[in-house]
């Protein structure tokens, strides 16, 4: 089932999550399943769970946006245990649609996390799929992208998106 996006301004997304407590549960497994297929829909590489109005901290990510089944990572309280180097690339995010901008992120990353199942799980990432890791992690802590960009760019686009959302075009 494709659930619907919150987007910016949603105090959902600026929220910290509280951990998953609960493993291996039908429910848990519809959601990842949900997440999955919302944000094949919407064309992106990741998705994390308040994104569905959801305060867990739950995360699926797939670099190849589908391509590859193999590609699928389900993260359930993440920790990134490890932060190296730095890349710069744009970055867009799926609660702040028509918006993408330069952000700093390090280039490499490892996190411990569970799967859906419960079970410890240690990945590496580099390039995309460590801006991913990043990007997604952020939002389990309330935090969005616009916060890693200069107060001129937020303030601008904040004042973009307060005029979508007076015209009944952001919802
Ligand atoms: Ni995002």
């Amino acid at each position: 089932m494709v659930l619907k996006i919150r987007k910016y301004g949603d105090p959902v997304l600026e929220t910290p999550c509280d951990p998953v407590t609960e493993f291996g549960s039908d429910e848990l497994k519809q959601l990842v399943d949900n997440m999955f297929e919302t944000m094949y829909a919407n064309k992106g590489v990741g998705l994390a769970a308040p994104q569905v109005g959801v305060s867990k901290r739950l995360t699926v990510i797939d670099p190849s946006a589908g391509e590859d089944p193999e590609a699928k990572i389900v993260l359930v309280n993440p920790e990134l245990v490890k932060l190296e180097g730095r890349q710069v690339g744009e970055e867009g995010c799926l609660s702040i649609p028509g918006f993408r901008e330069d952000v700093k992120r390090a280039m490499r990353v490892k996190v411990k996390a569970k799967d859906a199942a419960g079970e410890t799980i240690e990945l590496e990432g580099e390039e995309l799929l460590a801006r991913a890791i990043q990007h997604e992690n952020d939002h389990l802590n309330g935090v969005l992208f616009l916060k890693h960009l200069s107060p001129l760019k937020r303030d601008m686009i904040r004042r973009k998106i307060r005029k979508l959302q007076q015209s009944g075009e952001w919802d």
